[in-house]
């Protein structure tokens, strides 16, 4: 398993990933199978174009283990430029919802159920971890290591995101993902997403709706980042909202080369 949610989060850093399957087993084995990538993603070969969001592989163990499984495209857990702790546990439950989960069902408390259902096409889960993250000493230290695990046709994203702290006002803010973002670059980092859209933090909030503040943080994190490829995690954006969505790609499009798409959607949830 590459991450266990039964377990808490520090358990899965510290000594995830857990049981996992023999990878000979899976068919996904993309670099053993064919001589010459098949794809081009951010100009770089790509085995086949199917790999793992950010979020469940927070160290280069989980990220080489996933290359390992036949993911080639991987993204490192988001992290940040300072530590930051975990929302308490647990981090991950599993829910009930019927069908798929709209919005109209989100104005419901989701019902938490008490074990995961062995049918995968059936799980539901919710999450919040706040997007904890070790001293950036640690991950950058890791992070050669989860690069040198990508193999042929495989590349690892590297995640990050900014951090509001005492006495940051907006400029402070958006600086610190170009922070977090060099951190990256300087420890190797041959893509950075940087994580617009979680909801777990409250005083971070979700940025990726306010046109002028993605705009800026594109403009200082690209300004880092030089030649290597930005991409942008986003929220979901509602019928109502497609104007600022359309004027937020229109005015991103000199800084961004890709557009992660989408988070997640947030709701409450009820025993
Ligand atoms: C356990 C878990 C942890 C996550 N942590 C992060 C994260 O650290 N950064 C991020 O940008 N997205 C995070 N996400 C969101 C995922 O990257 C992804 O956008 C979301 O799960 C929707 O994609 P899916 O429908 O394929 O699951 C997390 C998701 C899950 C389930």
């Amino acid at each position: 398993m590459l991450y266990d949610p039964s377990k808490t989060f520090e358990e899965n850093v510290v000594n995830g990933p857990f049981d996992l399957p023999d990878p000979t087993r899976l068919p996904l084995q993309g670099d053993s199978l064919q001589d010459e990538a098949q794809f081009m993603f951010l100009g770089f070969p790509i085995n086949f174009p199917f790999g793992i969001a950010a979020g469940s592989l927070p160290t280069s163990r989980h990220t080489n283990a996933a290359f390992e499984l036949g993911y080639d495209v991987v993204v490192y857990k988001t992290q940040r430029a300072h530590d930051f702790p975990c929302n308490p546990y647990p981090n991950v439950l599993p829910l009930q919802v019927a069908g798929d989960l709209t919005l109209e069902k989100l104005k419901e408390p989701l019902v938490v159920t008490a074990d995961y259902t062995s049918d995968l096409s059936k799980l539901n889960i919710t999450n919040s971890f706040g997007v904890p993250s070790p001293d950036p000493a640690v991950w950058t230290a890791d992070l050669p290591a989860a690069l040198a695990g990508a193999g042929k046709g495989q590349l690892l994203i590297m995640s990050v995101v900014g951090t509001i702290r005492e006495g940051y006002g907006p400029e402070e803010y958006y600086d610190d993902f170009a922070t977090a973002a060099r951190l990256a670059k300087l420890a190797g980092a041959k893509a950075v997403e940087i994580n617009l859209s979680c909801p777990n933090v409250a005083s971070e909030g979700v940025i990726c709706y306010n046109h002028d503040a993605v705009v800026e943080i594109c403009k200082r994190t690209k300004a880092v980042l030089g030649n290597t490829p930005l991409i942008i995690k986003i929220g979901y954006f509602t019928p109502d909202q497609q104007n600022t969505l359309e004027e937020i790609v229109r005015d991103i499009t000199p800084y961004v080369a890709a557009i992660s798409a989408i988070n997640t959607l947030q709701g409450s949830i009820c025993e």
